[in-house]
C-alpha cells in the first residue's frame, strides 16, 4: 500500500501514468473507480445517493449488468485504517467517519442532547459498526408485510438474508465447550462472512442456566426466524476475526467494473424533476465548500435510488420538494409532493445500564485481562500468533430477546392501555392526521408482538459479565429528522422522542426488575451477584422510572424509519416497491424505509433489505425496457465511447485524487498500526454495553453514550 501510494505520488508529480501502470500489481491498486467530479459522465443509468451500508449493495447489484451505468455519490471518503477490521474496533470508532449531530433536548429523558449515530464514510455503518450480525424474529417481518407491504414478511426475506451472507464454520472446540448452535440453513454464499470467535467467557454458561432457570429457554438458532427468548448470534466476521463489511466485500471485488463510480467527498444536495415529476438528476457540491456555492449536476436516464441512511435520505427528500407541505414552505423550498411522513416515524432501540458486580466471579472473567498478568500475557500471545483467544472476540455472542409475557403477568393490561390510549397524546405534535393514522396501523401490529410469546420487546446481551444494556427493541414513542427551515444545507434537527409515550418506561422498568430475578435464579448465586445500578434500595415504579429518565439514551444506533415503507394515506414514503410516492424514476433504499423498528441489530436486516432493493430496481428496468431500447442502445453506444476515449485522461486525474486520499489517511494508519499489534486494554476501560472497551486508534476515548465510546 505505501509502495502504491509513492508510485501514485510520484505518477501524479509527473503527470504521467506510465512509470506505475507499468506493474500490474499497482495497476490493482488504482482500479477501485473512485473518480473525481472532472471524470464524470454526463449521465448515469443509476445514481446511487450514498455509498454507505446499503448504497453499495445495490451498486454492486446494478453493476452485474455491464451495459448499465452506476454512479455512488458519497459525502465521506474510503477509510483505508487498519484498526478499523480489528474486534476491538466493535465498540470504538473514528469520529471522523460519522456525522456530527446532536438531537434536541429530550424532554422525556430530563432534557438531555443525544448524539446521534450516522456514518459518512464509505461503507457507512458496517465500516464502524459493532459487528453483531443478528436477525429479527418473524415476526417482526411478518410486521411489515402487515403493514400493506406484500413480499416484506420473513418468508419473502430470508432468501436475501441468505443471498447477502455466508457462514464460516467456527472452532469446533469452543462450539463443544459453550454448545453453540445456530441453523447452517439461514445462510447462503454470500458476500458477508459470519462466523463465531474462537472464545467465549466461561461465566456465560452459568448465565444460560440461570435463564432456563426464570423460564427464559434456549433457542436452537436465532438466524431463521426464532429470534426470541435466548440464543447465539454470530459477529460478521472472517475466520481471522477481520470485519467483513459493505466495502472491502461488495464494492473492493467489483471496483474494477468500467460501468461503475464511486465519487466520495460529495454531498447530494438534491434532486431535480421534470414537469411530470420524474426524477431526472442530482445536484452535488463537494465536501468542505461553502453551502450556496457551486454544484454540479448529473443525471439519471433510469433511476435515482437514496441510500443516503436514516438522517440524511429524508433530509434529500425535503429539500428536494418531497415532504411536509408546512416545513418546505417555511424553508422556502418548491413543493413537488406533500407527503407528510417523510423525516417522520422515526425509530430506535434506547438502552439503559444496568450493573451487577460478582462477589465470587469465576476465573478467567474480563477483568483477568487488566489484573492478571499471566492470563493477559498468554491472550496477548494467543492474538499475536493465532488471532485467536479473548482477544478475538467482539462485543459478545449471546442475546436475551424477552417477550413481554416472560417479563410482566399483568402484560394484557399494558397492552389494553396501549390500545386505549389517544395516539396523537403521544406523538411529536408535528405529526399529522397521516402520520398519526400510520402509528395506529403500527400500533394494531405492536399490540399482538406485545401479548406474544414467540416475539421479543426488551433486548438483554450477556457474555458472562454482570453489567450490560436492557434495550427497549419496540418503543411505541416516535421521533422526527426535519430540515432546518433557516438553513436548509445545514444539518437537520433530530427529535428522537424518547420515552413521549410513557408505556415505554414501564417496559424498561419491568426489564429491570426481570434482570433482578435473573441475577436472583439459582445458578447465578455461585457467581455471589450484588447490584450496583439501579441500586437494591431503588424498587418503586416512580424510583424505577426517574432512574430511566436519568439514564437511558436515546439510540444504540439502529435508528430507522425516517422514510417508512408504508401506505401513502398512513404517512408512507415509499410503495412495498420503494418507489416514492408521487413521483417516477426515485426509490429508497436503505434503513429510512423500515416502517417497524424489528428486534435486532439492524446491519443483518439493511443487506436483506438492500439485496431485495437491488431485485426490485432490476425487475422494473428490465419490464420498462419496451419504451426505451432505442434510448438506451444508443446511450450505451456513445457510453463506451466515451469511456474507452477517456481512459488515459480519466485515470491521470484519478491518479491525483487517490493520492490525495491516500495521503491524508497515512498518517492515520501508521499511528495505529502500532496500537493494533498491541491491544491496551482498559484504555477507555468499564465502557461499552458489555464490558471494558479499547481504542485502537487515536488516543484517547470519549463516552458520548453507554453504548459505544469514540476515539479521538
Ligand atoms: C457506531 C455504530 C454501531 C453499530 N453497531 C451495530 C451492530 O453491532 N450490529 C448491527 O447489526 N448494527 C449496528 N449498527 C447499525 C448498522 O450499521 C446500520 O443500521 C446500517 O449500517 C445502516 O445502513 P444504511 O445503508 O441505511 O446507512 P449508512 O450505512 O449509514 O449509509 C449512508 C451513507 O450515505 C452517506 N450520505 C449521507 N448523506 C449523503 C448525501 N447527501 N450525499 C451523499 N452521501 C450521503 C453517508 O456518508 C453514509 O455513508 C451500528 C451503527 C453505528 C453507526
Ligand atoms: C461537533 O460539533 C460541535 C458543536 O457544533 C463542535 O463543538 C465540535 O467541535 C464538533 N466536533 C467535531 C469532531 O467536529
Ligand atoms: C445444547 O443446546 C441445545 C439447543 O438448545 C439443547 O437441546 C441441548 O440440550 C444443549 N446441550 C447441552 C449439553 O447443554
Ligand atoms: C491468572 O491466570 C492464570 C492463567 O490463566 C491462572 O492459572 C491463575 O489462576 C490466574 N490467577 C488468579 C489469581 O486468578
Amino acid at each position: 500500500m505505501h509502495l502504491g501510494a509513492q508510485c501514485l505520488a510520484a505518477a501524479a508529480a509527473l503527470l504521467f501514468a506510465r512509470p506505475c501502470l507499468g506493474y500490474p500489481q499497482l495497476v490493482d491498486k488504482i482500479k477501485a473507480r473512485q473518480i473525481d467530479a472532472g471524470s464524470l459522465r454526463s449521465s448515469y443509468d443509476y445514481i446511487i445517493v450514498g455509498g454507505g451500508q446499503s448504497g453499495l449493495v445495490i451498486a454492486n447489484r446494478l453493476s452485474e449488468d455491464s451495459s448499465k451505468t452506476v454512479l455512488v455519490v458519497e459525502y465521506g471518503y474510503i477509510d483505508t485504517n487498519p484498526a478499523q477490521l480489528e474486534p476491538s474496533s466493535a465498540t470504538n470508532y473514528l469520529s471522523r467517519n460519522l456525522f456530527n449531530v446532536t438531537s434536541v433536548p429530550q424532554t422525556a429523558i430530563g432534557g438531555r442532547r443525544i448524539s446521534v449515530y450516522a456514518a459518512s464514510v464509505v461503507g457507512g455503518g458496517s465500516t464502524v459498526n459493532g459487528m453483531l450480525f443478528d436477525r429479527g424474529s418473524a415476526e417482526d417481518y411478518n410486521n411489515w408485510a402487515a403493514l400493506g407491504n406484500p413480499g416484506w414478511d420473513f418468508p419473502g426475506l430470508l432468501p436475501y438474508f441468505r443471498k447477502s451472507t455466508t457462514f464460516g464454520t467456527p472452532d469446533p472446540d469452543i462450539v463443544r465447550q459453550y454448545n453453540i448452535t445456530w441453523d447452517p440453513n439461514a445462510y447462503g454464499n454470500g458476500p458477508i462472512e459470519a462466523t463465531f470467535p474462537s472464545w467465549q467467557w466461561p461465566a456465560i454458561s452459568i448465565q444460560w442456566q440461570a435463564w432456563n432457570e426464570v423460564g427464559v429457554p434456549k433457542m436452537v438458532d436465532g438466524e431463521t426466524g426464532n429470534a426470541f427468548n435466548a440464543y447465539w448470534t454470530p459477529n460478521n466476521v472472517d475466520s481471522q476475526s477481520r470485519r467483513s463489511y459493505a466495502k472491502n466485500r461488495y464494492f473492493d471485488p467489483v471496483a474494477s467494473r468500467q460501468n461503475l463510480h464511486l465519487l466520495t467527498g460529495y454531498r447530494v444536495n438534491d434532486i431535480q424533476f421534470s414537469s411530470s415529476k420524474r426524477a431526472e438528476s442530482v445536484r452535488i457540491q463537494q465536501r468542505g465548500t461553502p453551502n450556496g456555492g457551486s454544484t454540479t449536476t448529473i443525471r439519471a436516464n433510469q433511476e435515482i435510488v437514496l441510500c443516503a441512511g436514516w438522517l440524511n435520505t429524508p433530509l434529500v427528500l425535503q429539500r428536494s420538494g418531497i415532504g411536509p407541505q408546512d416545513l418546505l414552505s417555511r424553508a422556502g423550498v418548491p413543493l413537488v409532493v406533500d407527503l407528510p411522513g417523510v423525516g417522520s416515524n422515526l425509530q430506535d432501540h434506547p438502552a439503559g445500564r444496568i450493573s451487577f458486580e460478582y462477589t465470587r466471579d469465576i476465573q478467567p472473567n474480563q477483568a483477568s485481562l487488566r489484573n492478571n498478568q499471566t492470563f493477559s500475557a498468554w491472550a496477548q500471545q494467543q492474538w499475536q500468533q493465532y488471532r485467536k483467544g479473548p482477544l478475538s472476540m467482539l462485543v459478545g455472542n449471546a442475546l436475551a430477546t424477552l417477550p413481554l409475557p416472560t417479563m410482566l403477568s399483568t402484560y394484557q393490561s399494558l397492552v389494553s392501555r396501549l390500545n386505549s390510549q389517544n395516539a396523537a397524546q403521544y406523538l411529536p405534535s408535528t405529526y399529522g392526521p397521516a402520520n398519526i393514522r400510520g402509528f395506529e396501523a403500527q400500533r394494531r401490529v405492536l399490540a399482538a408482538s406485545y401479548a406474544s410469546r414467540t416475539n421479543g420487546v426488551v433486548e438483554i446481551p450477556f457474555n458472562g459479565a454482570g453489567a450490560t444494556s436492557l434495550v427497549l427493541e419496540k418503543p411505541l414513542s416516535r421521533g422526527t429528522v426535519l430540515m432546518n427551515p433557516s438553513d436548509r444545507l445545514g444539518d437537520p434537527t433530530v427529535d428522537f422522542g424518547t420515552s413521549i409515550n410513557p408505556l415505554d418506561n414501564e417496559v424498561y422498568i419491568a426489564s429491570i426488575r426481570f434482570y433482578r430475578q435473573w441475577m436472583q435464579a439459582p445458578s447465578m448465586q455461585q457467581l455471589g451477584p450484588q447490584e450496583q445500578s439501579p441500586g437494591a434500595s431503588l424498587t418503586s415504579d416512580q424510583q424505577l422510572i426517574n432512574y430511566a429518565t436519568q439514564g437511558l439514551t436515546s439510540t444504540t444506533a439502529h435508528s430507522c424509519g425516517t422514510a417508512a415503507m408504508m401506505p401513502q394515506d398512513q404517512g408512507g414514503v415509499v410503495s412495498p416497491q420503494l418507489l416514492v410516492y408521487g413521483v417516477t424514476g426515485l426509490s429508497v433504499g436503505d434503513i429510512s424505509l423500515i416502517p417497524l423498528i424489528p428486534a435486532t441489530h439492524t446491519c443483518a436486516t439493511v443487506y436483506a433489505i438492500a439485496e431485495k432493493a437491488a431485485d426490485l430496481i432490476k425487475a422494473r428496468a428490465a419490464g420498462n425496457s419496451g419504451t426505451s431500447t432505442t434510448t438506451t442502445t444508443t446511450t450505451s453506444s456513445t457510453r463506451t465511447t466515451t469511456s474507452s476515449s477517456r481512459t488515459t485522461t480519466t485515470t491521470t486525474t484519478r491518479t491525483t485524487t487517490t493520492t490525495t486520499t491516500t495521503r491524508t489517511t497515512t498518517t492515520t494508519t501508521t499511528s495505529s498500526s502500532a496500537s493494533v499489534a498491541q491491544p491496551k486494554w482498559s484504555q477507555c476501560g468499564g465502557i461499552g454495553w458489555t464490558g471494558s472497551t479499547i481504542c485502537t486508534s487515536g488516543t484517547t476515548c470519549q463516552v458520548l453514550n453507554p453504548y459505544y465510546s469514540q476515539c479521538l
